[in-house]
């Protein structure tokens, strides 16, 4: 089924890095698009930012609010569900109150206000899988825990077998098994738990998307705790070297902010989408040092590269989505991670205001003990 493009598409979050782009796609294809966005100090310090159209009914209020979210939902036929709490710090509540509360609350409405949403997508995250799917030669395919804390303070830094202790190797991760070990992570899960489990129970048909690391313009430069691109284009545009924690060796997939949009349109208009999590990535693997080599070649300015041996304690080791389920469906990500860096720099070098954002987060970071130094350091 086409949606009706004159019906009401809500985007929480939508004044954030995927949301805007989610909803100037959604506006180009003839939706009614209504923002509910807090202006998340951490996320815009300066409130509304100047790329949200005038076309979008913007409404600031808090997702986790009854009456904010309730009176968003007025007249609503499509929802993206993208507003969170991301990142590493360890106010654990706030993931869940913002993540999994809000996701609650957005189905509770519908059913109590017998609102008639054809769609909803929520946004989950490749974190849901923790370290991922590996292969060990005598057990197969094996899902390490959490990697302990003596391995990381000697620098050792991939995970053993879970059942014979003996070296492995990372493969592709599909959507069949989730791990999550970090509060975000976590929450991600509980979201989309909450979200697939109610869709289906109140014929709410809904879609979980696990991102990959997303990269693109408008990922806030004001929040320095996450996220390569951004991290080491602040880095590099700043003077500064590009920290490389742990050995650089560390497995990610990058997908570009164009190709989530189009996995955005997809599960909306395609019901086959329906109440079912996709892997949404870039289909390819890069070590965080081809990564940040990448930045490197991307500035002209001459760019170093730090070997800080430290490490983000519940940092995932490698990972790399596997993407054929949406595939399956006629989506192809075509953009290369060299592209999402070269959007990015051309955006972050007509921002107005670039701070050094780098230095506290690192420092709140290190506070926190979430940053943390290898005993060699
Ligand atoms: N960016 C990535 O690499 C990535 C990867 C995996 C999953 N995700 C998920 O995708 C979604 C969008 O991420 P993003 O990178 O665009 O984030 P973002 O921080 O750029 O945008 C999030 C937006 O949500 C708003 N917000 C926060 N709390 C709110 C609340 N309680 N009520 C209303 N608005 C609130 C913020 O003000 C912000 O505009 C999130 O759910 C995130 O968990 C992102």
């Amino acid at each position: 089924m086409i949606p009706s493009k004159n019906k009401i598409c809500l985007v929480t979050g939508g004044a954030g890095f995927i949301g805007s782009h989610t909803c100037e796609a959604l506006l180009s294809r003839g939706y009614h698009v209504r923002i509910l966005d807090n202006l998340h100090p951490r996320i815009h310090p300066n409130g509304l930012p100047d790329w949200i159209s005038s076309d979008i009914e913007f409404i600031k209020g808090d997702a986790t609010q009854r009456l904010d979210l309730g009176s968003a939902l007025q007249g609503v036929s499509y929802v993206f569900h993208l507003c969170a709490y991301q990142d590493y710090l360890p106010d654990f509540s706030t993931f869940f109150h913002t993540n999994v509360v809000s996701t609650a609350l957005l189905y509770e409405l519908i059913v109590e206000k017998d609102i008639p949403v054809q769609k909803v997508v929520v946004a989950s995250s490749q974190a849901v899988y923790g370290e991922g799917t590996y292969q060990c030669p005598e057990h197969g395919k094996v899902f390490p825990e959490l990697r302990p804390e003596n391995r990381l303070e000697e620098g050792i830094w991939d995970p053993l077998c879970p059942d014979c202790d003996s070296a492995i190797t990372w493969t592709l991760t599909d959507e069949s098994r989730i791990n999550p070990q970090n509060a975000y992570a976590i929450s991600k899960y509980s979201q989309e738990l909450t979200a697939l489990r109610l869709g289906r129970r109140y014929e709410i048909p809904t879609t979980a998307y696990r991102y990959s690391i997303v990269q693109g313009p408008r990922q806030s430069l004001f929040n320095a705790y996450s996220g390569a691109c951004r991290i080491f284009c602040l880095s590099a545009l700043l003077g500064k070297s590009l920290s490389i924690y742990e050995d650089g060796a560390q497995v990610r997939d990058f997908i570009n902010i164009e190709d989530v949009v189009s996995a955005n349109l997809l599960a909306l208009e395609n019901q086959e989408t329906n109440y079912r999590a996709y892997n949404v990535g870039g289909g390819k693997a890069h070590t965080i040092l081809e990564f940040a080599n990448i930045v490197a070649e991307v500035f002209t300015e001459e760019v170093q590269l730090e070997f800080t041996k430290k490490y983000r304690f519940g940092d995932t080791r490698h990972i790399c989505s596997d993407i054929s389920a949406l595939k399956a469906l006629g989506w192809n990500p075509g953009n290369s991670p060299k592209k999402s860096v070269i959007d990015y720099v051309k955006w972050l070098k007509e921002q107005a205001q670039v701070e050094d954002v780098l230095t506290t987060a690192n420092e709140n970071m290190k506070k926190l003990n979430v940053l943390r130094d290898t005993k060699s350091t």
